[in-house]
């Protein structure tokens, strides 16, 4: 998951549910509107023909030859291939793995489209404190962030908890290095510091910044992301350090001692190079033409291996395939698994993708996404119509025997957003995440994060949702 995840196109999505209400619509619930010329409860019983299907796919991979296969591919994948940042030749080793193994596993139309991404590469880096006393801190570069000069910067530390803060001791920054010590309320809030921290900063003047790093928890990690540059305001070297090492520099800068801090920053931004989403589907028998999208994301950041961030996403919608291949389970339309790229940048092969493909938009009945860690599912959130709501909550009663009946609001994803944001019905996948920022662009995300059990479950709930949505008689009502 990236920033732009976060709280901002969330209020776009849901201005149209707020409009919706504010309007004075009445609450649908019941068994008069029409639906495709049906009546709602004639889809209540259409959805609930489903059970057996459903209780197959459940079968199968919480119980059958298939349990704790997600688990096995994720691991292979990222056991050999490691983390894979955008333009990184791991990057493009995991791409052709992942197109190998779809296309060994029998799926349909397996292909690459291209697609131009970001190309930034870490270098060597460091910051030592020199004052108040030696200590050498964790830090790892934020994306997209310049190097520092030769020799790096030397320079005395601003410690400020907030924007608000940075703006009344504005007078303060010029020549230092801006520390923001802001406590995590949650991503979308707190990670507003990551993206934009180096630009108000540099707007004062100062000469690098850092931030406390986005997570609720620490054993003393940095955890990376992607950072923006603004137009017209100088760039300057921007890197996360640990919540102890910032929580530290507070205490001593409240204690009024000076600190002084020299970090190195080697990084480049290189030009955009060539990358691929990688597609593979099971095609529709009765609507080819017709697609529901399940998506997670290959690449990852340049540390742990990228299993829970977004490997298991990317590893649960090619399982849904499997599965459904396994059982023999073709849909009236056509199931489609697209497996970005550069989704940490921002969304960008994703972006792509919508460019390319938004002339079939009317033909996009669905677009799923899962970026929020494949922990236990708890259901969906999803975004869509008050129709298309009332027909996914029958859906998501089909998951009844594994606990994931839940529909939540907001269906997310950085991926799928152009999707929702043009009016496609779009679902995320709701699970027990609670440490997932523990985790997160850290060198903490590996397969030790991952659980067999909770992948089974995941990629159950995932082609049940996908294949019942895909073979309804007709598409999800907008
Ligand atoms: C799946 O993983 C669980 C948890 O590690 C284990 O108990 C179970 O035996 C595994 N099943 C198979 C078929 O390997
Ligand atoms: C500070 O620590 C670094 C790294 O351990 C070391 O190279 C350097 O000599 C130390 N400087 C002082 C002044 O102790
Ligand atoms: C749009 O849909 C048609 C019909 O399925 C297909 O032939 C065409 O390739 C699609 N175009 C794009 C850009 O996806
Ligand atoms: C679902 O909940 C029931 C009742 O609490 C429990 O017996 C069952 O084991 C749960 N199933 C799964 C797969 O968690
Ligand atoms: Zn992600």
């Amino acid at each position: 998951m990236t920033e732009s995840g976060g709280s901002t196109w969330r209020s776009i999505v849901s201005l149209p549910v707020l409009l919706f209400v504010m309007a004075g619509f009445p609450p649908i619930c019941c068994g008069t509107q029409n639906y495709g010329g049906k009546p709602f409860r004639d889809i209540a019983k259409e959805v609930a023909s489903y059970t057996d299907v459903a209780n197959k796919i459940i079968d199968l991979a919480v119980y059958g030859k298939a349990q704790n296969r997600s688990y096995e591919k994720l691991a292979a994948f990222t056991d050999t291939v490691g983390n894979r940042v955008s333009g990184s030749q791991n990057l493009e080793l995991a791409i052709k793995y992942i197109y190998s193994v779809l296309r060994l596993d029998g799926l349909e139309n397996v292909h690459l489209e291209p697609v131009k991404v970001p190309f930034w590469v870490r270098g060597e880096e460091s910051a030592q404190m020199v004052l108040p006393r030696n200590h050498t801190l964790a830090i790892l570069g934020l994306g997209s962030s310049i190097g520092t000069p030769k020799g790096g910067v030397e320079a005395e530390v601003l410690v400020v908890e907030s924007f608000e803060e940075l703006k009344r001791r504005s007078a303060e920054a010029k020549g230092k290095i801006v520390l923001y010590n802001q406590p995590f309320v949650s991503y979308g809030e707190t990670v507003q510091y990551r993206a934009f921290g180096a630009t108000e900063a540099a707007k004062l003047g100062a000469v690098a910044s850092l931030i406390r790093s986005i997570t609720p928890f620490s054993i003393n990690s940095p955890h990376t992301g992607w950072q923006d540059y603004q137009d017209g305001v100088p760039k300057i070297p921007t890197a996360c350090v640990t919540v102890e090492d910032a929580e530290m520099m507070a205490r001593m800068a409240r204690r009024g001692e000076k600190i002084v801090i020299r970090l190195f920053v080697g990084a480049r931004n290189l030009p955009d190079t060539n990358s691929f989403n990688t597609v593979a589907e099971i095609t529709g028998r009765e609507h080819p033409e017709q697609v529901v999208l399940i998506s997670g994301h290959l690449d990852s950041w340049d540390v742990g291996q990228g299993a829970m961030d977004d490997g298991g996403g990317a590893v649960i919608s090619w399982e849904a395939l499997s599965l459904l291949r396994d059982l023999g389970l073709r849909p009236r339309r056509t199931l489609r698994a697209v497996l970005w790229t550069s989704e940490e940048q921002g969304g960008v092969g994703a972006a792509q993708y919508f460019q390319r493909h938004k002339v079939n938009i009317s033909k996009f009945d669905l677009v799923m996404e899962s970026d929020m860690g494949t922990f236990r599912p708890l259901g969906i959130q999803f975004s869509g119509s008050q129709q298309a709501r009332t027909i996914m909550r029958e859906v998501m009663k089909l998951l009844q025997p594994i606990n994931a009946t839940a529909l939540e609001e907001h269906g997310e994803g950085t991926d799928i957003n152009p999707w929702m944001e043009a009016g496609v019905p779009g679902a995320s996948l709701h699970t027990e995440d609670k440490k997932y920022f523990w985790f997160h662009h850290s060198n903490g995300d590996t397969m030790s994060v991952q659980d067999p059990v909770e992948m089974n479950l995941c990629a159950a709930v995932w082609a049940t949702v996908a294949y019942v949505v895909a073979d309804l008689e007709e598409m999800l009502p907008r």
